[in-house]
Order: structure tokens, then sequence, then C-alpha cells
């Protein structure tokens, strides 16, 4: 893993009221104390404000779910970069699969994000690339997830690539319970470590951080950390709750 810092973040998706938050960041921060594992939360815009509030010096990192393009502009129900910087988050997700399926996500916006997110903020892209299952049960995967990276990365500088947090997410195993196997996931992101290689340069590919996402939880958590080119993962489902989410981070 080199100099890489594991990066264990927690998706939260379309759950929890603000009182909520502020509940799981009580626990949570008291779970947390002393852990040399970078862990984040990744919540609903509604709960960056208190989170980051919660959070402060706990060394806990915020991060959003999405974020606009443009700086402000007639975007009914869009957030800009700007507004995410005043609130102070470390983190955004760009790209996540429920975004492509359900939302029109591109990679074309996927891109503009990322040179949004990086040359205008200190805040961290975390970038999600994975197949869907035909594409695994055609034996396509590679080609798509390089493919995603191709058009997701355009135009980046090295240093600006070497900066970002890329998740590999597949589909199939989002919410299903199914979870790749190590050797699935070790392999998709070594794949990922070497297009980074081949599209900026050898520092850079050690620099990114690879993440696994997909029915993470306590109990695969350790097989899937170990692995080599795994620098962390991108967990849904199982950090919603305080003690599950510590469990995994401890893995
Ligand atoms: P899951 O979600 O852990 O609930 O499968 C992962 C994600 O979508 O990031």
């Amino acid at each position: 893993m080199g100099m890489r810092v594991p990066l264990i973040a927690g998706n939260w998706k379309m759950y929890k009221t603000r009182e909520e938050a502020l509940e799981f960041a009580r626990r949570f921060k008291e779970l947390y104390r002393d852990t040399d594992i970078r862990a984040a939360v990744i919540a609903p815009y509604t709960q960056l404000d208190v989170l980051v509030s919660a959070f402060k010096g706990s060394g806990v990192g915020v991060g959003a779910q999405n974020v606009h393009f443009e700086d402000e502009g007639a975007f009914t129900g869009e957030i800009s970069v700007p507004m995410l910087k005043e609130l102070g988050v470390d983190f955004c997700i760009v790209g996540h699969s429920e975004r492509r399926q359900y939302f029109g996500e591109t990679d074309e916006t996927v891109n503009l994000k990322l040179k949004k997110l990086l040359r205008e903020s200190d805040i961290t892209p975390i970038l999600c690339v994975g197949e869907v299952l035909a594409e695994r049960e055609q034996g396509v995967q590679n080609e798509v997830v390089s493919g995603q990276l191709e058009k997701d990365l355009e135009g980046l500088t090295a240093e600006e690539a070497g900066r970002l947090v890329i998740a590999y997410e597949p589909v199939w195993a989002i919410g299903t319970g199914k979870t790749a196997t190590p050797e699935q996931a070790e392999e998709m992101c070594a794949m990922i470590r070497n297009a980074v290689s081949e599209m900026f340069d050898e520092d850079t590919c050690d620099r990114v951080i690879i993440q696994y996402g997909g029915s993470v939880k306590p109990e695969n958590a350790t097989e899937i950390m170990n692995m080599d080119e795994i620098d962390g993962a991108l967990v849904g489902g199982a950090s919603l709750d305080p003690e599950k989410f510590m469990d995994i981070i401890n893995f």
C-alpha cells in the first residue's frame, strides 16, 4: 500500500434526519477515538453542516453525495462546489451508480464535476466506477470500467488525478448482499491502478486511493481490506449504524 493512507467512507444515501445524524455523530466520535484508519461520513446535504460541526477535531471527515459542475445558475435542485466549500466538507462522491442509473449522470458530467472539484476546491472527489451484472456475465467488466475511467478522467493533469479517491463498485454487489470475492475486487482494483498508470504515470497511480464498495460489512471487511491493491471501502447500508461501521474500520 506504500504511502497511501486507507480511507473507509460511509455512504448514507437518502437516510437519516438531522437529529439521527447528530445521534450517530455523538456515538461514533466516542468509538472512533484513537483510530488511525481514516474515516468519513458521506451524508445528505441537509445534514452536512451539523456533521461538520459535530466531527470538528475528531479526525472524521464529512462528504457530500453529489455536486453540480457550475458555480451557480438556473439549475433547480442542485448544489454547487462553492456551496459545499462554504460548509467545509472534505469529500464529494461523483458518479455513484445510483446517480448514473436514476438521475442521468453521464461520464461527461462526471468529468466536468471532477475538474471543478479538483481545480476550484480542496474537496477530495470519490469517483465511483463499476460494471452491471450483464456486463460481468459477458466478461466485459474490464472494458467497461477502463472505458469509464478514460472518459471520467479525460483532461486531468497527473497532479489532479493523484488527489482522487476511486471506488470500484460492481453495481450487482450494491445493496444486494452479494459481495464481489476478494479476488474479483483485487483484480479490478489492480486493473484500475494500471489504467491510471497508463493514462498518467507511475507516481500518480501510487498516490491514488482505490476503494472497494458493494455490500461491505463487518463479516467481510478483513478479507477485502487485506488485499494489496485495495486501500479502503465505500460502505452503504452497514455505515448507518455506528457500531457496525466502527467494526468495519477496525477490520
Ligand atoms: P452497500 O452500498 O454497502 O449498501 O452495498 C455501497 C454503495 O452504494 O456505496
